[in-house]
This record gives structure tokens, C-alpha cells and sequence, in this order.
């Protein structure tokens, strides 16, 4: 703990200038973090994103492994190693399957599961030498539980999960945990975007009658990227108000 008095460890989120990312890196930054955000391609919002809170960012596709790898590589040589990953970057494409395009399937598919494995693909090599490392795949409660018009992204959701535990064992006796998160329905742009008729029906399935808070999300990220959290490897941590218990 000592040394990381002098020297914070460096966490990496992706899709970390907004919505459930931004407040990620921001709580990660409010607990002494060096902090990266990736994103995608809004430039005007990640930069200021970047003046509001200091915290730099970094523009690629997780969707592409070697733009992943050289990403990584910048965010490493701006501010060292990355020993803390946080999967976030994720879209949605919600189409019931019948109506569902090959584009639809694939994009989600490619950016929220091929994401995942690109980003830690990038940086496990590092975490095994240093033998340290914490990584967190924002998964979803709809992983879990369904969600009609979500074939794609409960897919890719609950491919993040099987991942995780994958990986949790691999990393185990280097001291990298792998965990995920399952955010129920949040106050994002993403959600705040669904049709009011489809907003209401949510809002009363959830037992604490509304959103959660991005900053409630970030919550469980702070937890399990401790270094004192080192035990806790391979889980699926519900932030969901209820919503779903498993
Ligand atoms: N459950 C079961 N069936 C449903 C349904 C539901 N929730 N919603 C709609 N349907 C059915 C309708 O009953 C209708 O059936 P019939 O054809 O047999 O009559 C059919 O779907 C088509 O209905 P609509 O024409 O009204 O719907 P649509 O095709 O325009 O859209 C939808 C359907 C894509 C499911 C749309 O309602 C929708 O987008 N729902 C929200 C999905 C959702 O919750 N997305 C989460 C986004 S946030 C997120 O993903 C973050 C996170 O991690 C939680």
C-alpha cells in the first residue's frame, strides 16, 4: 500500500468520458487513481469531458484489436502501466430478433463482447509480468434476466460473463482478478433514450421505483478494483435496485 502512496496504480475505462464510464473514472480518479478514459469518436464531448475533471482521453475503436494495442501502448506511455481495466464501452442495437439485420447482431456483438476481449487482450501480457492486475467488464442485468429486443446485446452481456470467470481463473495465482458488474436500468443517455411508454413499464419493474445513478454503478468498480479486494475473483455483481436477484 506504501507504493501506491508514491506512485497510484493507472486505471484504463473504456467508454470512460460519459454516462455509466464517466462516472467510473471520475470515482476512480477521486480515489487517487491515474486515470485514462477511452473513446469512441464524440471528440467535442471527451474533450470536455477532459477539462471538467483533468482525467485524459484517448480516442480508438475497441471493436479493433490492433487500434486496442496501440492504444493501450499510448495510455502506458502517457502514464505507465495499466494495472486496473475497466470493460465499459458498450451500444445497443434493440430490434426484436425477427426484424433483427446481420449489422445489428454483429456491431453490437463486435463492440460490447469482441471489446472485451481486444482491451484485455491488450493489456494481460503487462498484468502477468507485473503479476497485478484488476479487471471489470461492465456486463447488464439483462444478461441475466432477458430483455425482449435484446437478443444481441444480452448475447454479448452474458458472453462477458462467461469471459470473466474464464479469465478469473487464469489470472488467479498472479493476483489479477477478473470481475464483472451487472448494472440494471441507469439515468444514461442510453436509457433516457428508450420511448416514455417503454421507460415507464421499466420503472415500475424496478423494486426501488426508479434509475440507478451512474455514480451508484461506479460504486462496485471502486470495490472491486482494491487492492485489498484481491479474494474476490470471477463474480457477477448485481447493481440493479432489485430489479433482479439471482
Ligand atoms: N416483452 C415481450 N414482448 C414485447 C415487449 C416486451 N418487453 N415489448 C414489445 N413486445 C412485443 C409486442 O407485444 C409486439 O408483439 P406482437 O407483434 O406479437 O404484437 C412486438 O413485440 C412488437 O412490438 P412493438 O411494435 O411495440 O415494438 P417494436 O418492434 O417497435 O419494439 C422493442 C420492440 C425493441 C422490444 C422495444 O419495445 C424496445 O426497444 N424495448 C426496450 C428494450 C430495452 O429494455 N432496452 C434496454 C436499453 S438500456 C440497456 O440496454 C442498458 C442496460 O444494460 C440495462
Amino acid at each position: 500500500m506504501n507504493d501506491l502512496l508514491v506512485k497510484p496504480r493507472v486505471a484504463l475505462v473504456s467508454g470512460g468520458t460519459s454516462g455509466i464510464g464517466g462516472a467510473i473514472s471520475e470515482a476512480l480518479l477521486a480515489c487517487g487513481y491515474r486515470v485514462a478514459a477511452n473513446y469512441a469518436d464524440r471528440h467535442v464531448a471527451a474533450d470536455a469531458f477532459a477539462t471538467r475533471t483533468g482525467i485524459p482521453v484517448f480516442a480508438w475503436n475497441v471493436a479493433d484489436l490492433d487500434a486496442c494495442q496501440a492504444g493501450v501502448a499510448r495510455v502506458e506511455a502517457a502514464l505507465g502501466p495499466v494495472d486496473i481495466l475497466v470493460n465499459n464501452a458498450g451500444i445497443t442495437r434493440d430490434v426484436m430478433l425477427h426484424k433483427m439485420t446481420a449489422t445489428q447482431w454483429r456491431e453490437v456483438i463486435d463492440v460490447d463482447l469482441t471489446g472485451c476481449f481486444n482491451m484485455c487482450r491488450a493489456a494481460i501480457d503487462g498484468m502477468r509480468e507485473r503479476r497485478f492486475g484488476r479487471v471489470v467488464n461492465i456486463s447488464s442485468v439483462n444478461a441475466l434476466s432477458g430483455q425482449a429486443g435484446q437478443t444481441n446485446y444480452a448475447a454479448a452481456k452474458a458472453g462477458m460473463i462467461g469471459f470473466t470467470k474464464s479469465l478469473a481463473l487464469e489470472g488467479a495465482t498472479r493476483n489479477i482478478t477478473v470481475n464483472a458488474i451487472a448494472p440494471g436500468y441507469t439515468d444514461t443517455a442510453m436509457v433516457s433514450a428508450l420511448p416514455p411508454d417503454v421507460m415507464e413499464r421499466i420503472l415500475t419493474s424496478v423494486p426501488a421505483g426508479r434509475l440507478a445513478t451512474a455514480t451508484e454503478i461506479a460504486r462496485g468498480v471502486v470495490f472491486l478494483v482494491a487492492d485489498e479486494s484481491a479474494f474476490i475473483n470471477g463474480i457477477t455483481l448485481s447493481i440493479n435496485g432489485g430489479k433482479y436477484m439471482s
